[in-house]
């Protein structure tokens, strides 16, 4: 079995940027260390209230990351478009309400599917891989596969906050089996830290975790490129 790859969300360096609406901490520079630290790609959540990154982030980022660019976005005409000017390697769409602290659940695509096709349609004209941020339900599985898109992000929210439960678990394995029977890869990610991974690693499906509170966090202690380096290493299979 392959490592599992990571994703390493940055937004929280924005937040502290945003925080004093600074220069500092610089997300480019955060990416970097990421990356020296054994980052397989970086994420951002390019939110429409622009809260912590912002468009110019996108842009830098897209020409500095070494790796791979994910882009989170709410489906919206909006964001598409901002896809298309900034090209990132993959958007990632998420649903997104404004008074949220971070994204909250999977994206209904059984309910919404019609409605993305066109904006998918456009990103994967443009040679932007599209992921969807979706909860463990089969139905939801099915609804991302039959859009035609090359990989689908299980949420695994509510498998963190119920501290490892088992039949969160099972969920996230039986969604993982579907989506890859499927022809679809694998991501999974939200609220992943240095305890709960583990049992995530274990699901061959997943090829890939995006996660990010708990590096940035604990990078305040030991350095960005530590606290991801720390995060790969409990990602080897
Ligand atoms: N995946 C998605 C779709 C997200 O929205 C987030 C949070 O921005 C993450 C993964 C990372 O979650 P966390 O910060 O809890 O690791």
């Amino acid at each position: 079995m392959k490592d599992v790859k990571l994703g390493v969300n940055l937004d929280h360096i924005a937040t502290i940027r945003e925080a004093r609406k600074a220069e500092e901490p610089d997300p480019v520079q955060a990416a970097l260390l990421a990356e020296l630290g054994g980052a397989d790609g970086i994420t951002v959540h390019l939110r429409a209230d622009r809260r912590h990154i912002k468009e110019r982030d996108v842009e830098l980022l897209r020409r500095t990351v070494k790796t791979m660019l994910n882009v989170e976005m709410g489906a919206t005409e909006e964001m598409v478009e901002v896809a298309l000017k900034t090209l990132p390697h993959q958007v990632t769409l998420v649903p997104e309400r404004r008074e949220e602290i971070t994204t909250e659940g999977g994206l209904d695509v059984v309910l919404q599917g019609e409605f993305i096709k066109p904006l998918i349609s456009k990103l994967l004209a443009a040679e932007i891989a599209v992921s969807i941020f979706v909860d463990p339900d089969p139905e939801q599985i099915r609804a991302c596969a039959k859009l035609g898109i090359p990989a689908v992000e299980i949420n695994t929210g509510r498998y963190a906050e119920s501290e490892g439960g088992e039949k969160e678990l099972f969920a996230i394995e039986k969604a993982a089996r579907l989506a890859s029977k499927l022809g679809l890869k694998v991501l999974a990610g939200h609220g992943l830290n240095y305890w709960n991974v583990k049992d995530i690693v274990a699901i061959e499906e997943i090829e890939e975790l995006n996660i990010g509170h708990a590096i940035v966090s604990r990078a305040v202690f030991v350095g960005l490129k530590e606290a991801v380096a720390q995060m790969k290493a409990l990602l080897r299979r």
